[in-house]
């Protein structure tokens, strides 16, 4: 899978794609990407890439232009190399919120993505209009730009693909996951045995793998209910709950 990236700030990309998993898995070639600047797109001297806003107020805003011949280079670049064109995405609190199922959709997905990184009050609404297939938000907060929020994204998507993690389910058992029903992850433990007198719990050192599994279930429903109630209603409306699943549930609030 092909990732890009538009951006002012290129550099910020290496920690996705020279670090971690991320990084071996782009060393083995599962996954590459390129960053592009707008500047490097840009005709003054100055490299402008931006511009007091039209009906005043603060900051500044990114300019279409750049970000139009960037779009565009991407294009020709993929033609090029024989690859799929890809979704233009930007990233903005305004956008849809990004979640482990678009991570899913993402990492399935041959084309990757084309991701464009906003800075100042945000990006001309007239290239939003014209070039951007979708815009996808990291969160109800505010960032000073849309690498970190991209970066996030990529690394989530990433770390889904096969061959990625050196043990290949593990991303199923993560939280938010359809193989988990989209339920919160159990706790984990590992050794010592004894930490300052806390023992393990005793279930995990059974050997019993069927107690195991209906032990980091109930752990997972115990959790899911007290901190994101709603993950619970949503598992319970798509039918991913057991019987044995709403019994625990129901014991559990009296
Ligand atoms: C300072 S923000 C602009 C915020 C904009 N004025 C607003 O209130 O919606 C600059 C850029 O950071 C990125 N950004 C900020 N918060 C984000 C978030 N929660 N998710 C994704 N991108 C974000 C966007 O690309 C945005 O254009």
């Amino acid at each position: 899978m092909r990732i890009d990236a538009i951006t002012l700030f290129p550099d910020m990309f290496g920690i996705v794609r020279d670090a971690g998993v991320t990084g071996r898995a782009h060393k083995q070639g599962i996954w590459s990407m390129q960053t592009w600047n707008p500047r490097d797109f840009t005709t003054d001297t100055h490299r402008t890439v931006d511009d007091r806003p039209y009906g005043g107020g603060p900051g500044m805003v990114m300019m279409a232009e750049p970000l139009i011949q960037a779009v565009c280079a991407i294009r020709e670049d993929r033609a090029r190399q024989h690859q799929p064109d890809a979704p233009v995405v930007l990233l903005s609190p305004t956008g849809r919120p990004f979640t482990q199922s678009v991570a899913n959709s993402l990492a399935a997905s041959t084309a990757g993505a084309a991701f464009v990184c906003g800075r100042y009050e945000g990006v001309d609404q007239r290239f939003i209009d014209q070039y951007v297939d979708e815009q996808w938000s990291l969160g109800d907060f505010v960032l000073s730009g849309g690498e970190i929020a991209a970066i996030a994204m990529i690394d989530a998507t990433v770390r889904l693909m096969p061959g990625t993690l050196n043990h290949g389910d593990s991303s199923l058992q993560d939280s938010f996951q359809d193989s988990l029903s989209g339920l919160l992850d159990s706790p984990h433990f590992t050794r010592p045995e004894k930490l300052d007198s806390v023992a393990v719990p005793e279930v995990l050192m059974s050997g019993n793998h069927a107690h195991i599994a209906r032990w980091r279930r109930e752990q997972s429903l115990m959790l899911t209910l007290e901190k994101r109630p709603d993950l619970i209603e949503q598992a319970r409306k798509k039918g991913l709950l057991s019987a044995a699943d709403e019994r625990f549930l129901t014991a559990l609030k009296t």
